[in-house]
């Protein structure tokens, strides 16, 4: 009967006869189909049970990034080597969890590029590219970064920082359907990693640095229809409200806010419990950063740096708590969210937790949002503490920075960003990327809205402090130095239960812990390390030499563990953290035992030592000061100062040659450079404008010229 069968089709289709056939060839376009396609509700909701997969960015839908895989334990972890690397070809800073199914891998770049590996051999085998203009990266205040695929029913979904949700065949690697998610004429942009419920495609963005309005939207995922959108803050009072939450919302903002978009945009944290069906979103911080410019009667201005419950079918929000009421300091609550279980008190919780940016470690009930508890896990200046009645913050009375600049810890980097944490069950702590760093907030006295194409709008004095104020500085003991930290938590206790800092490369990585009892984290210097969870003993070391962002994951090929980590540094890293001396090329590494491949030398962007630029320019204190303002508001975003003297991914203008120097306007206003990240301006600038610009870089270079001599 069975050989009748299959004679029969035979002499149909050839495909038809493979479908018969129970197994392919791993890594064929027949068996990607077939291992994708099966990635449906049923296996989110029981990713717990397939431990070797690594099917949705925090693994499960609780988001644990806890590894059930124990083939690497302390005791052998010192014969975890290479067993390959994938040279992505592409600059630029890596923030991407890859996703792993049945040993295909999908992994994200910058400018949002999408890869599909085969994780047997560490061969490529379909790169996606959504042609994301580079002018976009304009938008973008921390890069042109991106985090991850979400995975479903044999498609890869990707969130292009151009705003595109676009969906692609999991096997070919070719579109399936793309929708464009934001107003296309504001300052939003996506970097977070889509998540995938209920057969909706969730998704939200960033810009509240740059003016916008924030949402998160839910889309069928099988044909990228709208199915809802939440709005975070309220519009315009005089339109009908979009909802009840955003009426009752808007009864604690004052003044005009509307005007400055109000930010709260869903850049990064979700999570997803099916037996209560609650969707958690992070929501971000205000727009501008101090209240007194958007909200100036004062007000919580909900739901701005708060946890959103909302039902994922129709995006409705059921119920919210609010991490920094009136938030004044970029404190977004977009950090990583884990649920779980907790026995708090002799009774079993159900929790969502969360370190967000103010440096608080929050406990909830995720029934209703409840508060439990909360201490911090960073040295803290701006709250005295949670109060533990009504769960808000006791703030300094200083803290506002309204009559004095204010030296505030954690800064507006957060005592955590976006790097995910992860929960270990079995120690029972949580892992904690987390930074000790101040910085002094000042009311910009010359703030004014800028709703142009990517017009910053933080409000305070960031760049420049104000001389004409005094700085109120901390001099309270003990104040960290500087410095990261990974920080292992116990939740139910409230306390530090060990911790490892990082004092001169402090950028530190997402987090994985296995039940091999171990920690798994990246620094910016490119060294992944491996931890005791129990104590925090460094037990493995190796230096990949391109600085680590992104997070490490676990999974399983014929029996056995590897362990893998996106890498890659460099300028579009974000303000601050820009170490180009680790700027090799975007690489995925994978580990597994007894394997010792020699890490290999790939090459580093050109640092051949170059002269300063030697070439005539004429220009009056006028137009040199108009070169100045452009350059600091169109260039400077990636190429920085002028002849700083390093050597980065983007160049130092300050080193132009005759050729560039020669084609300086088609590079600027014809796009000359653009298929390698140089933006085209000619809707922004021009030539005179242009002239202005590269006079003031030749000025500048001929000071630094003349320092030098
Ligand atoms: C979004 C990031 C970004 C912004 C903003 C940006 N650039 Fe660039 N620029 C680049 C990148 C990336 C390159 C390198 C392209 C390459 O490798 O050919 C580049 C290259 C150049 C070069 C060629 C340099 C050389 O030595 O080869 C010039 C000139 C230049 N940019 C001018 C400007 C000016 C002027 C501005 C502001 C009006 C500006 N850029 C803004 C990303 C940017």
């Amino acid at each position: 009967m069975r050989f009748q069968f299959r004679f029969l089709i035979s002499i149909g289709s050839i495909l038809v006869l493979n479908q018969c056939n129970p197994s392919y060839d791993p890594g064929t376009t027949e068996h990607i189909f077939k291992v994708t396609s099966q990635v449906n509700d049923e296996r989110l909701l029981t990713a717990d049970e397939t431990p070797g997969d690594w099917l949705s960015y925090g693994r499960n839908y609780f988001e644990d990034r806890f590894s059930p895989l124990q083939q690497i334990t302390i005791a052998n972890i010192d014969r975890l080597g290479l067993a390959w690397s994938l040279n992505l070809g592409i600059k630029g800073a890596l923030e991407a969890t890859p996703l792993v199914v049945d040993g295909i891998m999908y992994v994200t770049g910058s400018w949002s590029e999408v890869f599909a590996i085969d994780a047997r051999k560490g061969e490529l085998l379909w790169k996606f590219d959504p042609k994301v203009p580079r002018i976009i990266g304009f938008k973008a205040c921390c890069g042109s970064v991106n985090r991850g695929v979400a995975l479903y029913r044999g498609m890869v979904y990707v969130g292009a920082l151009d705003g595109r949700l676009i969906a692609i065949d999991a096997a070919s690697g070719k579109l399936k359907w793309e929708t464009i998610t934001v107003d296309t004429t504001a300052n939003y942009t996506i970097t977070g990693a889509p998540r995938v419920v209920a057969g909706n495609v969730i998704i939200g963005n960033g810009g509240a640095e740059y003016g916008v309005r924030g949402y998160v939207s839910g889309y069928d995922a099988m044909t990228g229809e709208q199915k809802w959108r939440t709005y975070t803050v309220p519009g315009d009072p005089d339109l009908p409200f979009e909802s009840k939450a955003m009426e009752e919302a808007a009864a604690t903002w004052t003044g005009e806010w509307w005007k400055y978009g109000g930010g709260g945009t869903v850049w990064d944290a979700m999570a997803y419990d099916p037996d209560l069906d609650l969707l958690y979103v992070g929501v971000g911080n205000g727009s501008p950063w101090p209240r007194v410019y958007r909200s100036p009667e004062g007000g919580d201005n909900l739901y701005l740096s708060s946890i959103l419950a909302l039902d994922p079918q129709n995006g409705e929000i059921v119920w919210y708590y609010q991490t920094t009421p009136g938030d004044n300091w970029d404190y977004t609550a977009t950090q990583h969210m884990i649920l779980a279980d907790l026995n708090i008190e002799g009774q079993k919780k159900k929790v969502i937790m969360q370190a967000p940016k103010n440096g608080f470690f929050y406990v909830l009930d995720r029934t209703n949002g409840d508060f439990i508890s909360a201490e911090s896990y960073v040295y803290v200046n701006w709250a005295s503490g949670i109060d533990q009645q009504t769960g808000r913050p006791i703030e300094n009375e200083w803290s506002r920075y309204e009559t004095k600049d204010v030296q505030i810890f954690p800064s507006n980097v957060g005592g955590h960003n976006w790097q995910p944490m992860a929960y270990n069950p079995e120690t029972g702590f949580v892992y904690i990327p987390s930074l000790d760093r101040s910085m002094v907030f000042g009311l910009d006295p010359d703030w004014k809205f800028d709703d142009g194409f990517g017009g910053v709008n933080w409000g305070t004095n960031r760049t420049a402090p104000n001389p004409e104020r005094e700085v109120l500085e901390d001099a309270s003991s003990p104040q960290p130095d500087p410095q990261g930290r990974l920080v292992a938590w116990d939740p139910i206790n409230q306390k530090e239960a060990w911790s490892v800092a990082y004092h001169e490369n402090w950028w530190n990585s997402g987090v994985l812990t296995t039940s091999g009892g171990l920690v798994f984290q990246g620094l910016c210097d490119g060294s992944f390390i491996a931890y005791d969870a129990k104590n925090g003993n460094k037990v493995w070391e190796i230096n990949l030499r391109t600085g680590i962002m992104g997070s490490p994951v676990s999974f399983e090929i014929d029996g056995i563990q590897y362990i893998s980590v996106a890498v890659g540094w460099g300028a579009w890293a974000g303000n601050g953290y820009q170490f180009t001396e680790y700027s090799y090329p975007g690489t995925v590494y994978t580990f597994t035992l007894g394997k010792n491949t020699p890490i290999p030398d790939y090459p580093m962007p050109d640092s051949t030592p170059r002269n300063l630029a030697d070439f005539e320019f004429e220009a009056d204190e006028e137009m040199l000061a108009r070169g100045m303002t452009l350059y600091e508001k169109y260039c400077n975003h990636c190429h920085w100062d002028v002849a700083r003297e390093t050597v980065g991914v983007v160049p130092d203008l300050g080193y132009i040659n005759q050729g560039t120097y020669n084609s300086f306007e088609a590079i600027v206003l014809e796009g000359l450079r653009s298929p390698n990240g140089m933006p085209n301006f000619k809707d922004l600038l021009t030539k005179e404008d242009v002239a202005e610009i590269k006079n003031y870089i030749l000025a500048s270079t001929y000071s630094r010229r003349i320092e030098n001599e």
